[in-house]
């Protein structure tokens, strides 16, 4: 299995990566916000204890999207791997992470970090929130309250897989297609490099 995290904050363009990596390395595409926003959707309990939280730009509790993540992983035992998005979001959700790959004997290759500076993601954030529907795009202070969050609570999350040596950083601004290719260059290298050393 080969399994990725695409990390960044809010913005960065996590989702919008995703979908193209998924395609061209026929990897399963985990997304935690998109997950819960089918379970506001579908108006289940879930759903609605998420959305408290989503609308006012808070995490929802650990115990709930690790739930999700270790039923979505039951569900595509199969797969050739996991690109995870938006997820973990907490030291606590990366270490349940890595405890749940490792009984599946398996374990993140990669980590990869878009590098966005704050203006730009208001920006973006701001102009998605016209058409996308997203209650936590409309409100400036609920934009930047997800920023805040992202540094207090999930900035830490890269410390965590620095030690494991499995952190990279590339330049999120740019064309959707220039990232793209940076992305594809590390993953391409990543791929080469565990074959290399499943060979030996
Ligand atoms: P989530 O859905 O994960 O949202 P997010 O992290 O706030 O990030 P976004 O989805 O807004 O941004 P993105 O990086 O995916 O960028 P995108 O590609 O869309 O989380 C939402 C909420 O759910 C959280 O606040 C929390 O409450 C809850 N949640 C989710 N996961 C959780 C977890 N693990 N634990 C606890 N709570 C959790 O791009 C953004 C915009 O920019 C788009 O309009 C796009 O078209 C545009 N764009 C993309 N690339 C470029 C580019 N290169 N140049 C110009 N524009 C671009
Ligand atoms: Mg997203």
């Amino acid at each position: 299995m080969f399994n990725l995290i695409l990390f960044g904050p809010p913005g960065s363009g996590k989702g919008t990566q995703s979908e193209k990596i998924v395609e061209k390395f026929g990897l399963i595409h985990l997304s935690t916000g998109n997950l819960l926003r089918q379970e506001i959707a579908d108006e289940t309990p879930l759903g609605l204890e998420a959305k408290n939280f989503m609308d006012k730009g808070q995490l929802v509790p650990d115990e709930v999207v690790i739930g999700m993540i270790d039923s979505c992983l039951e569900k595509h035992a199969g797969a050739k791997g996991f690109l995870f998005d938006g997820f973990p979001r907490t030291v606590a959700q990366a270490e349940a992470l890595d405890k749940l790959l490792t009984l599946k004997k398996t374990s993140i290759a990669k980590v990869i970090a878009l590098d966005v500076i704050e203006e730009e993601l208001v920006q973006r954030l701001l102009k998605r929130g016209e058409t996308s529907g997203r209650s936590d795009d409309t409100n400036e202070a609920v934009i930047r309250k997800r920023f805040a969050v992202y540094k207090d609570e999930t900035e830490p999350v890269a410390d965590y897989y620095r030690e494991q040596e499995k952190f990279e950083m590339i330049q999120g601004i740019g064309t959707i297609d220039e990232i793209f290719k940076a992305l594809s260059t590390l993953i391409e290298a990543e791929i080469a490099h565990q074959q290399s050393v499943s060979a030996q």
